[in-house]
């Protein structure tokens, strides 16, 4: 393995399969040996540096828990007003400070590019958790090994991502991964909130067959996965656009009924109203599984670029 050594984690389209054939196996370890010792000493005095100028509960968190899983520590910036972002210092140059104290960094900000920035800048690996409309590429690779285990493979899968596929950075990153392995593609959203372009003509360029639809009971009929994200109200310059498109698409369990067949249903989370409570109790209602499996997944990414798998 080792190609993850040294490495920054910025964009869904800078993994190959063989990358995420390792990944998922080193994953799938530390999943087992969690289970049986509870917790690892692998990065013992190792730093993880969490910089979050964008709310989060789940991306920081499990990073967070994953480093202390390992054995290492943690220090954190939980939002831009208590750190020197506020005072107009540049990603850049908070970015090559932290670099002087961790081993890692993990980054989140609301500028697409910023993430880049920090990696240019500072020489310990950077990984990208989320730089606004742009790249989320370490959701994706946990929405990649929760896919495999509930649905057992990878490749010719169908599948329907919905909801805000203009804004959602997590679609973004996890259409690169998907289109490694054959899947078909159901982009479902209201028209003013489509894919970006250059991601679908990409697609379209590369033999992965596409089809952009505001019919989500269409799409979920041929699909064997639902990927629903939130509307991402945060990006709306216009408060009264969001308003016309908000609640548009919601899966309950009237839906389902209607839908009669079986399907997995992710989420990245946070929800506000795409996913009913009622439907959580469903089999397929993989998203709180999804949650638990980030661990894994970020205990993996944080090992490997560290160099100790
Ligand atoms: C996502 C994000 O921040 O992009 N959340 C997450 O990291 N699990 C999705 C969202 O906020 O809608």
């Amino acid at each position: 393995m080792g190609s993850f050594r040294g490495k920054d984690i910025l964009h869904g389209n800078q993994f190959s399969k063989k990358d995420i054939d390792a990944l998922i196996k080193t994953a799938a370890g530390f999943e087992r040996d969690l289970k049986r010792q509870g917790s690892l000493t692998l990065l013992k005095g190792k730093i993880l540096a969490t910089l979050f100028f964008e709310p989060s509960t789940r991306t920081r968190l499990s990073f967070e828990t994953a480093m202390q899983r390992l054995g290492g520590g943690v220090v954190s910036v939980a939002s831009g007003e208590s750190s020197s972002a506020a005072k107009g210092e540049s990603v850049a140059d908070s970015a090559r400070t932290v670099a002087q104290y961790a081993d890692v960094i993990v980054i989140r900000h609301p500028r697409i590019g910023s993430a880049k920035e920090a990696a240019e800048a500072a020489p310990v690996p950077v990984i990208n958790a989320g730089d606004g409309a742009g790249q989320h590429p370490t959701q994706a690779l946990l929405d990649i090994y929760t896919i495999r285990k509930e649905l057992g493979s990878l490749r010719n899968l169908t599948v329907s991502l919905v909801g805000d596929l203009k804004n959602g950075r997590t679609v973004h990153a996890l259409t690169e991964l998907l289109s490694l392995f054959q899947a078909h593609l159901y982009f479902v959203s209201p028209g003013a909130l489509r894919m970006p372009g250059e991601i679908v003509s990409d697609l379209k360029r590369r033999g992965i067959p596409v089809v952009e639809t505001e019919d989500m009971m269409q799409a979920a009929s041929k699909s064997d996965l639902l990927y629903m994200t939130r509307i991402q109200k945060e990006r709306f310059t216009d408060l009264s656009e969001y308003e016309q498109v908000k609640g548009r698409y919601v899966i309950d369990g009237r839906f389902l009924d209607r839908l009669r067949k079986e399907i997995t249903i992710l989420h990245p989370l946070p929800r506000v109203d795409e996913i009913h409570p009622e439907v959580d109790s469903f089999p397929g209602a993989a998203y709180f599984r999804q949650v638990k499996n980030g661990i894994y997944v970020r205990m993996a990414l944080l090992a490997m670029v560290l160099g100790k798998k």
